[in-house]
C-alpha cells in the first residue's frame, strides 16, 4: 500500500496511535493533517508506555518521517517536549520532523482563554484546555498567527500586539504574559526547534517527495468530534474527517485505504450525546479493563456499547473503505454484549442518522450477542461478520491487546 489514512470513527481514543504505529514502519512519512495537543496517543514500544499530543507516530528509532501538516495547530512547547523525549529512544528523531510553516500557532493566551471559557460557563463543554478552540477561532477571524510569522519578527510583534489588545479587553487581567514576553518566548521555541535539527517544509517543498514516497496519514480524534458532523457543539474544533487530506495535496481518491479504527465498544470524554451510554457494573468492568482514562486529561471515559448507526454514519462522511476494530480483547468475560443496531426517533427506527441531530435524539435499539474468551471463538467471528454485515465494510484487521505487535490480519484469526 502506498498512501493510506487512518481516521477514528467514534468520539476519539479508538486507537489510532497504536495502529498508525503498527503501519508506519512500512511508510516513508507519517503525516498528521488536523487538530493539536487536544489529541492524545499512547504508543507501547517494548512495554513503555509513550503519550504523544502532537507528533505523528512514527517509531523513535525507524526511518519514517513526520511531516505536521497546515491544518494543524502547534503548541511549540508542547512539542518540543516530546521530540526531546523521543530523542531519548531514538536519537536523530528530530532531524525526520517536518513542520509545515502554514500551521497556526497555540499561544499560551489560547490556553488561558480555553479554560475562562470552560469556567465561566454553567455549560462547559469539557475540552482538553490546551487552547484548541480559541486558536481555530482566532485563525478564523482572521487575527491567528502562523508559524513563518517566527521568521518575520515584524508581522509577529503586530500580531502579538493586536492578540493580545483583543484578549485583554474581552478578558482583563485574566490574560497574563504579555507581547513582548510571549514574543522573547516564542524566538526561544523557534531557535530551540532549529538547534534540535527540525524541518521547516510546506508541503508545496515536499511535494516531490510526498508524490514518490509512501504516507501514511493519521488522523485525529474521531468522526463524532468532527466540526462539521459531529455532536455539535459538543465536538472540537477542526475537521476530523480524512478529505482533510487535502491541506497536504492529496485527495482520498488517491489513497489504497482509509481504515476507520473503531473500539469494539465505545468511550467519550468530556460533555455531549451518547446515545448507547452504560453505566454501572459493567461499565466500570470496561472502563478499567480497557485502561479508560484519557491520556491527555487524565478524565475517567465515559463507556457505551458499539453503536453501529454511528459506524455506517461515521464511514459515509469520511470516505472509509475498511475497518480496524481495536480493543477486542478488553470484552472478554464481560456475559453479554450488546451492539446498538438502529436509533428510534419518534417511533420510528432508521440504521442510520440522517444529521448529527438524531445523536440527541436517538433512542438505541440493541441486540445481544455472546460473548467470546478469545480470537479464535466462533462467537467472535459471528461478532465480526454481524459487524461487516450491517456497516457494510470488511474489518481488515483486529487489535486485540496494548502492544503494537497484538494485532491480527481478519485471515490470521485462527492464530488468535
Ligand atoms: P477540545 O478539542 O480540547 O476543544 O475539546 C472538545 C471536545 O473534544 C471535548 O469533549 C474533548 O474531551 C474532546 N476531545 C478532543 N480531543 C480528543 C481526543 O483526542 N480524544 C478524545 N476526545 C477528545
Amino acid at each position: 500500500m502506498k498512501r493510506i489514512a487512518i481516521v477514528g470513527t467514534q468520539w476519539g481514543d479508538e486507537g489510532k496511535g497504536k495502529i498508525a504505529n503498527y503501519f508506519s514502519s512500512h511508510f516513508d512519512w507519517v503525516v498528521r493533517y488536523s487538530g493539536g495537543a487536544n489529541a492524545g496517543h499512547t504508543v507501547y514500544v517494548d512495554g513503555i508506555p509513550y503519550v504523544n499530543h502532537l507528533l505523528p507516530s512514527v517509531e523513535p528509532s525507524g526511518h519514517s518521517k513526520a511531516f505536521l501538516g497546515s491544518s494543524m495547530v502547534l503548541d511549540l512547547e508542547q512539542l518540543i517536549e516530546e521530540i526531546k523525549a523521543m530523542e531519548r529512544t531514538g536519537p536523530g528523531l528530530a532531524s525526520r520532523v517536518y513542520l509545515d510553516p502554514e500551521v497556526f500557532l497555540v499561544l499560551p493566551w489560547h490556553k488561558q482563554e480555553d479554560a475562562l471559557l470552560e469556567t465561566r460557563t454553567d455549560k462547559p463543554l469539557g475540552t482538553t484546555r490546551r487552547g484548541i478552540g480559541p486558536a481555530y477561532t482566532d485563525k478564523v477571524s482572521r487575527k491567528g498567527l502562523k508559524l513563518y510569522s517566527l521568521f518575520d519578527e515584524q508581522m509577529l510583534s503586530e500580531g502579538l500586539e493586536r492578540l493580545y489588545e483583543e484578549k485583554r479587553s474581552r478578558y482583563g487581567e485574566d490574560i497574563t504574559g504579555g507581547p513582548v514576553q510571549t514574543h522573547e518566548t516564542l524566538l526561544e521555541l523557534r531557535e530551540e526547534l532549529i538547534s534540535l535539527g527540525v524541518n521547516f517544509a510546506t508541503s508545496l517543498d515536499l511535494s516531490e517527495q510526498l508524490r514518490n514516497d509512501s504516507i501514511l496519514f493519521e488522523g485525529a480524534q474521531g468522526v463524532l468530534l468532527d466540526l462539521d458532523f459531529g455532536t455539535y457543539p459538543y465536538v472540537t474544533s477542526s475537521s476530523c474527517l480524512a478529505q482533510v487530506i487535502a491541506s497536504s495535496g492529496f485527495s482520498v481518491s488517491e489513497l489504497d485505504e482509509v481504515f476507520g479504527v473503531v473500539k469494539a465498544y465505545a468511550t467519550r470524554v468530556g460533555t455531549g450525546p451518547f446515545p448507547t451510554e452504560e453505566e454501572g457494573n459493567v461499565s466500570s468492568e470496561i472502563r478499567e479493563k480497557g485502561r479508560e482514562y484519557g491520556a491527555t486529561t487524565g478524565r475517567p471515559r465515559r463507556i457505551g456499547w458499539l453503536d453501529l448507526p454511528a459506524l455506517r454514519y461515521a464511514c459515509e462522511k469520511s470516505a472509509i473503505t475498511s475497518l480496524i476494530m481495536t480493543k477486542v480483547d478488553v470484552l472478554v468475560g464481560i456475559d453479554e454484549i450488546k451492539v446498538c443496531t438502529g436509533y428510534r426517533i419518534n417511533g420510528r427506527i432508521s440504521d442510520i442518522p440522517a444529521s448529527s441531530y438524531d445523536f440527541f435524539k436517538a433512542e438505541p435499539v440493541y441486540n445481544s450477542l455472546p460473548s467470546w474468551k478469545s480470537t479464535g471463538d466462533t462467537s467472535f467471528s459471528r461478532f465480526l461478520e454481524f459487524v461487516e454485515r450491517t456497516v457494510g465494510r470488511r474489518i481488515a484487521y483486529i487489535s486485540h491487546g496494548p502492544e503494537t505487535n497484538q494485532i491480527l490480519q481478519r485471515n490470521e484469526l485462527s492464530k488468535g
